[in-house]
C-alpha cells in the first residue's frame, strides 16, 4: 500500500531573520513566517491532501507552523504529536551567534562545514552557559544523557531515526498520510535517510522555510516520487537563500 509523507520546515523564525544560529532555542515565528505557514496550508489544501496525523518538535516555531497550516487546510482535528526527537540540530557553542559574523571570524568554509557537513559537529556548548536550551524545564522528563551539547547531522539523524521507526514508518506502512512540521536540519537528516543521500552530497542540501516537500512512498517505504509543492523556482531560490546565510562557502 502506498503512502504520502509531507515534510514542512517551519516558517521564518525571528532568529532566521536575525541570521543567528538557533538549534534548540525556542524562538517565535516572524510575521513572514506565519504567512509562509498559512501559504503552506493553502498549497496542501489545493492538492486535496487530508492528513491522518501530524508530528512536530517541542519548539514553538514548528508547532505554530503546523497549527497555522492545519487551520488553513480546515483540518484542525488532525491528531498532533510533539516530540523532542524532531527538534532542530543543537548548534552547540554557536547557539545564538550571528552566522555572518561567525563566518568572518572562523572563515566561510569552516562555518559551511559546521552547518552542512555530515559528521563534524560545532564545538559543544559551554557547560556554564545558563542559556543552554537543554536546561528548559520542558526537557526535565528526559535523561540528561540524551540531551545534546552539540550535534552533527549524523548525531541528529541518530536521534531522529528512532522516531521514524517507532512513530512514522508503521503508520506509513498502513497507507496513512502524514505531515511532519520540523526544522532545517532535522528534516535534512530525514531526507538523507529517505533519499539515501551520500555523506559527501548532503553538504549541498538546504531546505527552505515554509515550503511543503511531498513524498510518495511504496509499501516498503521506498521513494516513488518527491518534490516541493508550489512554484519550483521560488522553492529553489528560498533554499539558495538558506545556503547563503553565512556566505557562499562550499564544502
Ligand atoms: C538554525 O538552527 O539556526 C536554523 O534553524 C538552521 O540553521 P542552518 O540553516 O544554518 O543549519
Amino acid at each position: 500500500m502506498s503512502s504520502t509523507l509531507v515534510l514542512l520546515r517551519h516558517g521564518q523564525s525571528q532568529w532566521n531573520l536575525e541570521n543567528r544560529f538557533t538549534g534548540w532555542v525556542d524562538v517565535p515565528l516572524t510575521g513572514q513566517g506565519e504567512a509562509e505557514a498559512r501559504e503552506a496550508g493553502r498549497l496542501l489544501a489545493a492538492e486535496g491532501l487530508r492528513f491522518d496525523a501530524a508530528h512536530t518538535s517541542m519548539l514553538s516555531r514548528a508547532i505554530h507552523t503546523l497549527w497555522l497550516a492545519l487551520g488553513e487546510m480546515d483540518q484542525p482535528w488532525v491528531p498532533v504529536t510533539r516530540h523532542w526527537r524532531l527538534n532542530e540540530r543543537h548548534y552547540g557553542a554557536l547557539t545564538g551567534l550571528d552566522k555572518a559574523e561567525t563566518a568572518e571570524r572562523h572563515g566561510e568554509d569552516q562555518v559551511h562545514v559546521w552547518r552542512r557537513s555530515y559528521d563534524i559537529p560545532p564545538p559543544p556548548i559551554e557547560p556554564e552557559r545558563d542559556d543552554d536550551p537543554c536546561r528548559d524545564p520542558r526537557y526535565d522528563f528526559l535523561d540528561d544523557r540524551v540531551l545534546p551539547a552539540t550535534e552533527s547531522l549524523k548525531l541528529t539523524l541518530e536521534r531522529v531515526l528512532p522516531y521514524w521507526h517507532d512513530a512514522l514508518a508503521p503508520a506509513l506502512k498502513q497507507g496513512r498520510t502524514l505531515l511532519v512540521a520540523a526544522h532545517g536540519n532535522s528534516l535534512r537528516a530525514l531526507v538523507k535517510y529517505l533519499d539515501d543521500v551520500p555523506d559527501d552530497e548532503i553538504t549541498q542540501l538546504n531546505i527552505p522555510t515554509g515550503v511543503p516537500l511531498r513524498y510518495r512512498l511504496d509499501d516498503r517505504l521506498r521513494v516513488v516520487e518527491s518534490g516541493y509543492l508550489g512554484d519550483a523556482d521560488k522553492a529553489a531560490a528560498a533554499a539558495a537563500a538558506v545556503a547563503n546565510q553565512a556566505g557562499g562557502g562550499t564544502a
